[in-house]
């Protein structure tokens, strides 16, 4: 199938700025209900429509930070997909465009641009039958990212998923048992919404922190932050052009 519009959620403004610049994508006012703080931008790359959404600001706290996390996440992902389809543009893909924490046991470094097989929650520990396949909530990315990190020179692996940047002794066994590579705060979140509107999707994530490096994952994000958003913006449109421009795979 060629796709011909992908959604590309982001969550923070810092992460999608270098992206949205350089496709030249343009803000969409009223996309999102007007009491929403999520952004929307668009414009076409190659022959394929992009859409990208960000998460916008807090303003229910009076933060102003971004708003970061499952919720806004899943929200703005659902909110996008149905009004594409109300409008007759129906997304067929969501990229997650995103920075990670990586793992060093896993042949993770700062910089490195991973493209995920699948997705798991490390932070919803439900401890009764049914309720705890539920709550680690594996899904396995629909599309096969061998072959395209191979061509691209990116890695493959399982995000784990929580609203934490940091981690608990707790945290980590689970991170474990999921057998991840990275680490964010919201991939599982928007493969969700991808699974239950029948969507493909995967995961695209730069590494600015070493979960298991002993350096605060704060610290290193922080630091590591921009230029992790200038490798989205090169990585993104290669990954668009791979699956929907040269249609080699099978989505
Ligand atoms: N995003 C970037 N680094 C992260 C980390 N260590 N944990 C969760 N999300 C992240």
């Amino acid at each position: 199938m060629t796709i011909k519009h992908v959604l590309v959620p982001i969550v923070m403004e810092a992460e999608a700025t270098p992206f949205v610049e350089h496709l030249e994508l343009t803000q969409v006012e009223d996309f999102f209900p007007s009491h929403t703080p999520f952004l929307a931008f668009s414009g076409t790359h190659s022959e394929t429509k992009v859409t990208v959404i960000t998460m916008g600001k807090d303003n229910v706290y009076d933060t102003g930070v971004d708003n970061v996390g499952t919720v806004p996440a899943s929200l703005a992902t659902f909110l996008a997909v149905e009004k594409m389809a109300a409008e007759g543009s129906p997304v067929q893909l969501i990229l997650n465009g995103g920075t990670c924490g990586g793992f060093k046991r896993k042949g993770g470094a700062i910089g490195d641009v991973f493209l995920t097989t699948g997705v798991a929650n490390h932070d919803r520990r439900i401890g009764i039958p049914g309720f705890d396949k539920y709550g680690i909530g594996t899904l396995e990315t629909t599309i096969d990212p061998t072959k395209i990190a191979e061509e691209l020179g990116y890695k493959t692996g399982i995000c784990t998923t929580g609203n934490s940047l940091d981690k608990t002794d707790k945290d980590d066994e689970y991170m474990m048992e999921n057998d991840a590579s990275v680490k964010d705060m919201e991939a599982a979140a928007i493969a969700w919404v991808a699974k239950m509107q029948n969507l493909p999707y995967m995961g695209v994530k730069v590494i600015t922190d070493i979960v298991d490096g002993g350096v605060p994952s704060h610290e290193e994000f922080m630091e590591n932050l921009m230029s992790a958003a200038k490798s989205l913006q090169d990585a993104l449109p290669k990954v668009v052009d791979y699956i929907c421009n040269h249609n080699q795979m099978d989505v």
